[in-house]
């Protein structure tokens, strides 16, 4: 029996359209009503997972370039604002960590922390936040919020988000723990000696405080991060309990640990305290035959048109407009590089390829699956075989990389949990409705 790993749910679409493109779409769910969450959380919750998690971008997330295949495909929108699904979510589950995606390039801190004080008061110790950084720096995402009028490059984006996270934090903190007395006899609710401002003054931001949200009567909600860098690895490190990104091969796995390791010492930090995730996205099949009729799928037009759009947003260009059965244009390959926004997800698009700028799209496409089925096909027993490999690496658990649509949830987890439960990976109960408590439990 293998030791339990920890498992979390990563809706890349974030509270957009779930499951268009796909044929199980007339399934005829509304992707903004609370009814398909609800059910995918009461899901996730039955199968064990930790959390799950809500990708956001608060804007249509395209470019003059991108914008056409952005829409028609539904990844650049619409989406909706993710907070107001939590305590949905909240409601229907007991014990799964709900964990709501905010963007420290958009999102101003003050209202941030209030937000998510808020909904943690709602249900305490299952409310946790994932800061991202994406954007800082789009103008045609940036105009849209009073953020920085320069473009930020990669070390001004993660030095804004340190002066965010940190605001946030002492916010959560200007409330003594035991301000509240309710002391009926003195009419007094709380004690305003113990309430402070923060006084904070940065680069980036000003903000006196303090909030106007109750104290936390714990350490308060989890803080996941996302990055495949150094110095967003640096931010986890500092800041966050939850790193994850694309990686899965055993070295970069070492890498992100160590990265990860030597940052929280520098910060004075219990790196033991910091869980990685890998985010996969599986696709299970019941035989060696529907294993290669799916993969010659994966190389066929009608699959490059489903799937490529995803990435076409992401790494601002249409790749649905380019000849698949030609090379990346190198003036393309050379801009993704020096893009930071991206680097991550190019790093993951291109590690699976000897040599980019000579492989023809339909290879790239039909091996990338950012988001979408494919990373890995086999059976639950093959796939159970590959998450052991990629946690004997280290990492402290696995993302899956799915929307909530039912051919995304029912598709993976019916065949894989009983699989993963009769092996140990996968717990069989909860050792409490907190957070960061299930997430220490091993
Ligand atoms: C797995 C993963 C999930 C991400 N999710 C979001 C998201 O929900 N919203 C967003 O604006 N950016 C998202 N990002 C972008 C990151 O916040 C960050 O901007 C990007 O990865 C570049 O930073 P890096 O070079 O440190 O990886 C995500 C990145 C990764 C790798």
């Amino acid at each position: 029996m293998t030791d339990p790993i920890h498992f979390g749910w990563f809706v890349g679409q974030g509270f957009g359209v779930q499951g268009w493109r796909k044929d199980s779409y007339p399934w005829g769910y509304k992707w903004y009503q609370p009814a398909i969450w609800e059910q995918a959380g009461r899901v996730l919750e039955q199968a064990g997972f930790d959390f799950l998690l809500l990708k956001d971008g608060p804007t249509v997330h395209a470019s003059e370039r991108t914008a056409k295949v952005g829409l028609a495909s539904a990844e650049a929108g619409p989406r909706h604002e993710t907070q107001f699904l939590v305590p949905y979510l909240l409601n229907a589950t007991e014990r799964l960590g709900i964990v709501t995606t905010i963007n420290s390039s958009h999102y101003d801190p003050f209202i941030a922390a209030r937000n998510i004080s808020t909904l943690y008061h709602f249900d305490g110790p299952r409310v946790g936040i994932n800061v991202v950084t994406s954007g800082g720096g789009v103008p045609i995402r940036d105009s849209n919020f009073q953020a920085p009028s320069a473009p930020l490059g990669p070390e001004s984006t993660y030095e804004r988000a340190d002066e965010w996270i940190t605001i946030v934090k002492r916010l959560w903190e200007s409330w003594d723990r035991d301000a509240v007395v309710e002391d009926d006899v003195s009419r007094v609710y709380a004690r305003w000696e113990g309430i402070h401002p923060i006084d904070f003054h940065g680069k980036h931001f000003d903000v006196p405080g303090p909030t106007s949200a109750l104290p936390f009567q714990d350490e308060g909600p989890i803080i996941a991060a996302p990055s495949n860098s150094s110095r967003g690895l640096r931010f986890v490190a500092e800041h966050a309990d939850v790193q994850f990104g694309y990686s899965t091969d055993a070295e970069t796995i070492t890498w992100i640990r160590d990265q990860l390791d030597a940052g929280a010492h520098a910060a004075h930090r219990d790196p033991s305290k910091i869980r990685s995730f890998a985010n996969i996205s599986p696709k299970v099949v019941g035989s060696k035959a529907e294993k290669e009729e799916y993969l010659r799928w994966r190389r066929s037009d009608e699959s490059l048109d489903r799937n490529l759009p995803l990435l076409s947003v992401i790494l601002d260009h249409d790749l649905t407009t380019l000849d698949y059965d030609a090379p990346i244009p190198n003036d393309l390959l050379e801009r993704w590089t020096s893009n930071p926004v991206s680097a991550g997800v190019v790093h993951a698009f291109l590690a699976t390829i000897d040599d980019p700028a000579t492989t023809p799209l339909r290879e790239i496409g039909a091996r990338s699956t950012h988001g979408q089925s494919g990373d890995i096909v086999g059976t639950a027993e093959e796939i159970a075989d590959y998450i052991e490999e990629i946690a004997s690496s280290g990492t402290g658990g696995i993302i899956f990389d799915f929307n909530v649509d039912p051919e995304s949830l029912y598709g993976t987890l019916v065949p894989l949990v009983p699989v993963l439960r009769r092996r140990g990976l996968l717990r069989t109960d909860y050792v409490s409705n907190s957070l960061r408590e299930n997430l220490a439990g091993f």
